[in-house]
C-alpha cells in the first residue's frame, strides 16, 4: 500500500530516503530548516553528490516535495520519517535537540500512524521518544528505529538493495507498517526491538572500523618485518569467515559515520560503567595512521621544514565531495605545523574557507600539485591519480618521493618511473 511520508532533514541521508520512497510509490514532502537548501531543491538542483540521485529526484517530482515548513509536511503525513543530524556535545554524546525539535513538533499530529527515526542515536533515545510521544497524547501513534547503513557514493544503491533493513518496534502493526513501506526493495527486513536496532547500527560500524585498523596494524608489522599487506589481506580474506571486505590498509578511516559511531559507541559503554577496550584502540589505531605515515616522509626527507609537499586527494574517501572527518585534514595540518608548504588537489573537494586548508594552496591538477614538489602524498585513492602521467610527474617534482597512502599504485612500476615509493605496509620500492 502506498502512504505518505514526510521527511525531517535533507542532508545524505533524508534526501536519499526521501527519494527512494517516492521511487518505491509513496508520497513524500522533505523538510529542512535551511532555506537555501530548499529553495535549490524547488529549481532541481540536488545540494550534495550521490549517484542516481538527481535522476531519481527529477522522476520523481509528482510524488516529492521540498518544504521549509514543518505543519505542512506533516498535514497529510501518515508516516514521520527523522533523518536530522545527531552531531557528538562536548561529552561524546549524541545530540539530540534536533530528534526532539521534530518530535515536539509533532504535538498536535494525532492523525500520524508512526514515527520512524533513521537518524544514528544512542540506544535508549527510542523509549525517550516513545515517553514524549505518550506525553503529548500520541500514545496511539507507533515508534520505530530504522538505522541506515548507507556508504556515501552507494547510498541510492544502499537503499533500494540493502544487506538488510533493520526495524525495530514495540507493537507489531509497526512492524508491518514499516515492512511493507519498504515493499519493492531488494533485500531481506529483520525485525527486533527498539534497543537492539538501535545498537545494531553502532555494532554494525564497529565492526566494519575494527576491520579497518587490524589491517592497518598488520600493515605496521608488515612494513617492520618485510611482509607486503596486500598478500596477506588478500589470503587471510579468502577465509568467509573473515571476508575480503574493509581488507584494505591505508591512512585510516574518515567520513561521517565510522569516526563518530565508534567513539558514540565507547562513551554509550563507558556512561554505562564499561570501558569498551577492543574500540578504544581501534580509535588510537585510526588516529596514529595519519600521524605515523606524516612521521615516515619526515624521516625520509631529513625534516619537513621548508620543503614542499603534494596532498593529493582532500575527501575522505573517492565519489564523494565529503571532508568529514577526513584524514586529509590531519595531514596538511601537521604538515604545516612542521613547516612544510602544502599543496593540494582534489576532484571533487569543495573550498574550505577554515584551517588547514586556508593556509595550503589548491591545484586544478595532480602535476600542477607535483611541480617542484619534494614530496607527494595520496590521500584519496581518486582513480585520476592512477591516470597521473607519473614519468612526467617525475620530471617535474624536486626530489621523486612518494608516500602512497591507499596503496593505489603498482610499487615496480613507480620505481622503473625513478621515484622512492613509500606505501603502507609494503616494502619500499627504489630504482
Ligand atoms: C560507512 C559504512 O560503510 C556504512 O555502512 C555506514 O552506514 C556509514 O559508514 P561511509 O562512511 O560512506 O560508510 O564510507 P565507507 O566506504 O564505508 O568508508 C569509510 C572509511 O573507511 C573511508 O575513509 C575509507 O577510506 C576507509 N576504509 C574502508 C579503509 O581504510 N579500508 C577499507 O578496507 C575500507
Amino acid at each position: 500500500m502506498k502512504r505518505t511520508v514526510a521527511v525531517f532533514g535533507a542532508g545524505y541521508i533524508g534526501l536519499v530516503t526521501g527519494a527512494c520512497l517516492a521511487e518505491l510509490g509513496h508520497t513524500v514532502t522533505v523538510r529542512d530548516i535551511v532555506p537555501e537548501r530548499i529553495q535549490q531543491l524547488d529549481q532541481g538542483d540536488v545540494p550534495i553528490y550521490e549517484p542516481g540521485l538527481v535522476e531519481m529526484i527529477a522522476r520523481n517530482t509528482e510524488r516529492l516535495a521540498f518544504t521549509l515548513d514543518a505543519n505542512e509536511a506533516v498535514r497529510d503525513a501518515e508516516i514521520v520519517y527523522v533523518c536530522v543530524d545527531t552531531p557528538p556535545t562536548a561529552s561524546g554524546d549524541a545530540d539530540l535537540s534536533r530528534v526532539f525539535a521534530v518530535i515536539d513538533v509533532l504535538k498536535s499530529a494525532s492523525h500520524l500512524t508512526a514515527v520512524v527515526v533513521k537518524s544514528t542515536v544512542p540506544v535508549g533515545t527510542g523509549a525517550r521518544i516513545r515517553a514524549a510521544l505518550d506525553d503529548a497524547g500520541l500514545g496511539h501513534v507507533g515508534y520505530a528505529a530504522n538505522p541506515e547503513f548507507t556508504a556515501e557514493g552507494k547510498a541510492v544503491s544502499d537503499f533500494m538493495h540493502p544487506d538488510r533493513v533493520v526495524v525495530g518496534t514495540w507493537e507489531d502493526a509497526t512492524a508491518k507498517l514499516v515492512a511493507e513501506l519498504h515493499d519493492g526493495v531488494d533485500g531481506p527486513v529483520v525485525l527486533m526491538d527498539v534497543p537492539s536496532a538501535e545498537l545494531t547500527k553502532l555494532g554494525a560500524n564497529a565492526a566494519l572500523a575494527t576491520k579497518i585498523s587490524l589491517v592497518n596494524e598488520l600493515a605496521t608489522v608488515c612494513e617492520a618485518t618485510g611482509a607486503d599487506i596486500t598478500q596477506v589481506a588478500a589470503a587471510i580474506g579468502l577465509d568467509p569467515r573473515i571476508g575480503s571486505h574493509f581488507m584494505k590498509a591505508g591512512l585510516g578511516y574518515g567520513g561521517s559515520c565510522f569516526p563518530k559511531d565508534s567513539r558514540a559507541l565507547r562513551a554509550l559503554a563507558s556512561n554505562n560503567g564499561y570501558p569498551f577496550q577492543l574500540l578504544t584502540s581501534v580509535i588510537e589505531v585510526n588516529e596514529l595512521q595519519t600521524r605515523r605515515h606524516v612521521q615516515r616522509l619526515k624521516v625520509e626527507l631529513d625534516g619537513l621544514y621548508r620543503k614542499k609537499i603534494a596532498v593529493l586527494g582532500m575527501t575522505f574517501k573517492p565519489g564523494t565531495d565529503d571532508m568529514r572527518e577526513a584524514p586529509s585534514a590531519i595531514i596538511a595540518a601537521r604538515l604545516l605545523a612542521e613547516g612544510a608548504e602544502v599543496h593540494c588537489w582534489d576532484p571533487m573537494a569543495k573550498a574550505q574557507a577554515v584551517e588547514p586548508w586556508t593556509s595550503t594552496t589548491r591545484h586544478e591538477t595532480p602535476l600542477e600539485a607535483l611541480g617542484g614538489a619534494d614530496a607527494a602524498i595520496i590521500v584519496t585513492e581518486w582513480p585520476e591519480l592512477a591516470q597521473v602521467s607519473w614519468a612526467e610527474a617525475h620530471a617535474v617534482m624536486r626530489r621523486p618521493l612518494i608516500l602512497d597512502g591507499r596503496n593505489l599504485l603498482d610499487p615496480p612500476t613507480m620505481a622503473g618511473h625513478g621515484f622512492t615509493y613509500m606505501s603502507v605496509g609494503r616494502p619500499t620500492s627504489t630504482v
